[in-house]
């Protein structure tokens, strides 16, 4: 499987896959599963130092569709398949201090697998400078290959952090200025796809010194409300807030984010992510540009692996490596944006009367 081996943000992985932060990142013991399974790199579970406290009830649901009388429910039910996760998970509740030696472990163990620290602070002042500085150069001091900076938590009160920080410009450069100040590794950056000024967050944060734009985060969203006994599908004491849509009900938003900031800047690097469940998927986003694959829901639903992706990593190398052999390409970097350029204006998209000017009129 020599050809899955890629070099993306200078770093060697040995196949383009990477279990994203989430819980199939959370301990040491699934990340040595993980490796052990065969997943070229994991970004961890986010780490940060702010107090964290999860709700006193389920952090994640799995919402499958039925193929009778469809519907979308997390409820047990005959004839169904996948259709999203929904979460409103914190990050980590492990404290730093307990990573630390955990990360040194797992890259000591698998020296040739990319390990990704993901952490998080707030904005707005020294104090929170100094946090995203001082999480960088711990996890860097260990061993970690490069960071994952969390612009894009969708659950967080707090109003300077995650989801709601990545719509300014102002503050991504900040944070990104603390951290590559204090580390030298390469740094990605997860913006939120929830802004309409996402191109402009990316560009700031590659001007700013990121060397990749991971994307996506979970998409904001309410989970579904039951109409026989009025409870929602997830709640604590009859209440519930907005969480994070994953899974294959976010793909084609998740592939038209990362279109849109490939086309804008062909040269810099993506980590492609939502509603990968196979080759299809995978190939879909490196086709629009990304150079790198995360996957969380589908390892988190395949079952008796520890929710790690344990047969899914077989099958994603295995039909990815057996395409290209088949098609004849020998690298990612070949596949990499051909689908970009067919993507286009409404109005460059031929019309019968050959006549079209995107909504204004024509000239005369
Ligand atoms: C339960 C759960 C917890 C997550 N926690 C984090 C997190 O701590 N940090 C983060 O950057 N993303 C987190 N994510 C988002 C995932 O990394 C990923 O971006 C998202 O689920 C989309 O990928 P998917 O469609 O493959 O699930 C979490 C997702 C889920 C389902």
């Amino acid at each position: 499987m020599e050809k899955l081996a890629t070099t993306f943000t200078g770093l060697n992985f040995v196949n383009p896959f990477v279990l994203a932060s989430a819980p199939p990142t959370e301990s040491k013991k699934k990340i040595l599963r993980a490796f052990d399974a065969g997943w070229g790199g994991v970004v961890t579970k986010t780490i940060g130092l702010h107090p964290v406290e999860n709700v006193a009830g389920p952090k994640t649901i799995f919402q499958r569709v039925s193929t009778e009388k469809p519907y979308i429910s997390r409820m047990k039910r005959s004839d169904t398949v996948s259709h999203s996760s929904w979460n409103w998970e914190l990050i980590s509740d492990q404290p730093l201090e307990l990573w630390l030696p955990d990360l040194e472990e797992i890259k000591n163990t698998y020296p040739d697998r990319m390990l990704i620290a993901s952490i998080m602070a707030g904005a707005g002042n020294n104090e929170e400078m100094d946090n995203w500085a001082n999480l960088a150069k711990a996890c860097v001091s260990v061993g970690c290959d490069a960071l994952e900076l969390n612009m894009s938590c969708p659950h967080m009160d707090r109003k300077d952090m995650g989801a709601n920080i990545a719509n300014d410009e102002d503050i991504i450069r900040s944070i990104l200025q603390a951290v590559t100040s204090a580390v030298d590794v390469p740094i990605w950056v997860k913006l939120t796809p929830s802004t309409s000024t996402l191109v402009d967050a990316a560009g700031a944060a590659y001007d700013a010194g990121a060397a990749s734009i991971s994307l996506c985060n979970t998409f904001p969203s309410l989970p579904l409300m039951d109409p026989e006994t009025m409870k929602f599908e997830v709640e604590v004491d009859g209440l519930v807030t907005s969480g994070g849509l994953g899974g294959l009900a976010i793909l084609h938003q998740a592939l038209q984010r990362v279109c849109d900031i490939s086309k804008a800047y062909p040269d810099k690097a993506i980590s492609g992510i939502g509603g990968i469940r196979g080759f299809r998927e995978a190939f879909n986003f490196i086709a629009n540009g990304a150079g790198n694959l995360q996957i969380c829901t589908a390892a988190m639903e395949e079952k008796g692996s520890g929710g790690v992706g344990v047969e899914l990593i077989k099958e994603l190398t295995g039909d990815l490596n057996e395409f290209m052999e088949r098609k004849g390409y020998n690298s990612i970097e070949e596949l990499r944006g051909v689908a970009r350029d067919r993507i286009v204006e409404h109005a460059q998209v031929r019309r019968k009367s050959g006549k079209y000017n995107g909504g204004h009129a024509l000239a005369s």
